[in-house]
C-alpha cells in the first residue's frame, strides 16, 4: 500500500546533487517517485542513482511523436527542489518552455499539492519578479518553503556551498504529505 506517487522536479542549482535524500525519504515514507528535471539540471544530477532508486529513467525531455501511450504513474503530489531563480519565475509566469515546466504547469492547474523549495541568494529573492513570483504562487495555493516561518531563508550570496547541506529536504516532504492528504488523486504527462 503505497501513499501515492510523487513528482519531483529538479532545477539547476547545487542541492540537485541531492535530490536523492527526497527520493529515498520518500520512498521510506511509502511513497512512489520519480524525478523530472529541468535541462540545465542534468548537469547536477546523477541520473543513474536516481533510475535505479525510483524505478523510472530520469524525463527531461518530450517523448518521441511516435509515442502514444502516457508512461508516467497517476501523481499525488508535486515537490519542485531545487527551485532556481529561474525556474520560480518561470513557473509563476505560467512559462512552460521545457518538459519539466510543462509538468509543473499542468499539475499546479489540476491543484495537484505542490510545494516549491526555493535556493536562491539574497540578491536574487530581493529582485521584486521573484518577490512577486513567490506571492503570486502562493496564491495559487502553492506551498513555497521560504521565510521565518519555514526556516528557510535565501542565503548570502556566495554562500550557497555550505547552505546546500541545510536544504530542507525532509521538512518539504513532510509539507506535501499533510497537504496531500485527502487529495483526489490527478495525472499529468504532457510528453
Ligand atoms: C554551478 C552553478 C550553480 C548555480 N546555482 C544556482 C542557485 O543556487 N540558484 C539559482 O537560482 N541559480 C543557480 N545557478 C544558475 C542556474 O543554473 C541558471 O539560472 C539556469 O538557467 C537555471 O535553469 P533551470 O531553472 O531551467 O533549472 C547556478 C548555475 C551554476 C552553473
Amino acid at each position: 500500500m503505497t501513499r501515492g506517487h510523487l513528482q519531483i522536479v529538479a532545477c539547476a542549482a547545487g542541492p540537485a546533487a541531492d535530490v536523492t535524500r527526497l527520493v529515498t525519504t520518500a520512498i521510506q515514507q511509502s511513497w512512489t517517485t520519480a524525478v523530472t528535471a529541468t535541462p540545465s539540471a542534468l548537469d547536477f544530477i546523477d541520473a543513474e542513482a536516481i533510475e535505479r532508486l525510483t524505478g523510472h529513467p530520469v524525463r527531461s525531455n518530450y517523448q518521441s511523436a511516435g509515442r502514444t501511450h502516457r508512461s508516467l504513474p497517476v501523481v499525488d503530489a508535486l515537490i519542485i527542489a531545487p527551485a532556481t531563480y529561474n525556474s520560480v519565475n518561470k513557473i509563476a509566469l505560467g512559462i512552460a518552455d521545457n518538459y519539466a515546466l510543462t509538468t509543473v504547469a499542468e499539475l499546479i492547474g489540476r491543484q495537484v499539492p505542490t510545494v516549491v523549495v526555493p535556493f536562491v541568494n539574497a540578491a536574487l529573492a530581493a529582485r521584486a519578479p521573484f518577490q512577486r513570483a513567490v506571492a503570486n504562487l502562493r496564491d495559487e495555493r502553492v506551498r513555497v518553503f521560504l521565510g521565518t516561518d519555514d526556516g528557510w531563508e535565501p542565503h548570502p550570496a556566495g554562500s550557497g556551498g555550505s547552505r546546500q547541506k541545510a536544504f530542507p529536504w525532509t521538512a518539504a516532504l513532510d509539507a506535501v504529505t499533510g497537504m496531500a492528504s485527502g487529495v483526489p488523486a490527478s495525472s499529468a504527462d504532457p510528453g
